[in-house]
This record gives C-alpha cells, sequence and structure tokens, in this order.
C-alpha cells in the first residue's frame, strides 16, 4: 500500500479540526450556559466540579488541538509549495488564503487570549478579583469570536476541495 502524503496530512488536520472546533462549540453552547445555570442555581451544587474536573483536560484538548490544526493545515499547503503563496496573496486572493489567516488568527485567539486568561479565572496563576472580572471578559469575547469566525473559516476549508463558497 503506498502512502499518499497529502491525503494524510490533510487527514490529519481535519482530525486535529473536529478536536478544536468540536471543544469551542462545547464550550460555547454548552458550558458556558451549564456554569451559568449552575452558578444561579442557588440549592443546586455549584459550578465547582466543572472547572475543577472538566475545564482543565477540555482546555488542554483544546489548546493543543488548535496548534495541531494549524501546524497540520500550514504542512499540508507547505508540502505542495502553497504555503507562502497562499498567505501573502501573491497568486490574487484565494478560498484557502482567506481560511488560513481566520485560522491563524483564531489560533492567535486560543493561545493569546483564551488560555492565558483561563489560567487566572482557574486559579493556575495568581490574580485578584479585579483581573479575575476582566480576564472573564476577554476569554468569553475571545471565544465567541471564534465561534463566529469558524463558520467562515469553515466555509472556506470546505470550498476549497468542493467547488468554492456557499454564497
Ligand atoms: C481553524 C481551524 C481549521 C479547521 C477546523 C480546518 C478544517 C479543515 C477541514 C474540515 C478541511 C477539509 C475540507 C474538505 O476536504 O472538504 C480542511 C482542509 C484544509 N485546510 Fe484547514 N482547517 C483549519 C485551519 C487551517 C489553516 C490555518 C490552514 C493553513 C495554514 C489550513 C489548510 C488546509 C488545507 C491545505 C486543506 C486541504 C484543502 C484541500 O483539500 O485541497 N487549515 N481544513
Amino acid at each position: 500500500m503506498e502512502i499518499n502524503t497529502w491525503s494524510l496530512i490533510v487527514w490529519l488536520h481535519v482530525f486535529a479540526g473536529i478536536i478544536w472546533i468540536g471543544l469551542l462549540y462545547y464550550f460555547n453552547f454548552v458550558q458556558v450556559p451549564a456554569v451559568a445555570a449552575a452558578t444561579a442555581d442557588s440549592n443546586g451544587p455549584g459550578p465547582a466540579a466543572i472547572s475543577k474536573y472538566i475545564a482543565p483536560p477540555a482546555l488542554a484538548w483544546f489548546r493543543w488541538g488548535a496548534l495541531a490544526t494549524w501546524l497540520t493545515g500550514a504542512g499540508a499547503l507547505s508540502y505542495v509549495g502553497e504555503f507562502v503563496p497562499n498567505m501573502l496573496f501573491t497568486n490574487g486572493i484565494t478560498v484557502i488564503g482567506i481560511g488560513a489567516w481566520l485560522g491563524t488568527i483564531m489560533l492567535f485567539n486560543v493561545w493569546g487570549l483564551i488560555w492565558p486568561n483561563q489560567k487566572k479565572l482557574l486559579g493556575m496563576v495568581e490574580a485578584t478579583d479585579a483581573q479575575k472580572a476582566t480576564a472573564k471578559k476577554v476569554a468569553f469575547m475571545a471565544s465567541r469570536t471564534n465561534t463566529l469566525l469558524s463558520i467562515p473559516m469553515l466555509m472556506c476549508m470546505v470550498g476549497h476541495g468542493h467547488g468554492g463558497l456557499p454564497f
């Protein structure tokens, strides 16, 4: 059996991308509302177990999934000599170039905004109550931004190999 390296890299890319974006949607559609509901429920068990047992491993898979997605995506483009031309738009504006840039902005949001602020919220680094309040806002906005950006980003990823954008 001959290995098709390009297809293998793209498959790993899609696998990592599902881990990343699956957890992004879990945070936005499930965990954030669940923590709010648990906090508001004065007779319930509260959100402590979510913060202690679920959020840390979910965030670990999330941020390493994000890095793996970017590296395999950039690796796939580099493998066929298309990374620099698409990122610099030297051959015009391409669907995959726009998608790759959206993914790059999203990776920055994960490692530059969401993770450093989540570390403060989960007590992994020291922070005052005021710093935690700011951290919560920044992490939330960055996560919501990535959820919105994921829609055009996925349209570009899929559109590249399947007949362009849906509009
Ligand atoms: C932001 C997270 C990303 C996700 C969830 C994602 C997801 C996907 C998916 C689902 C496909 C398969 C499309 C299909 O065959 O229909 C794909 C293809 C691809 N992605 Fe991404 N991607 C992301 C970021 C990136 C980045 C940052 C790059 C490059 C720097 C990139 C480069 C590629 C390439 C080269 C392909 C193959 C396109 C082809 O089949 O010709 N991706 N991506």
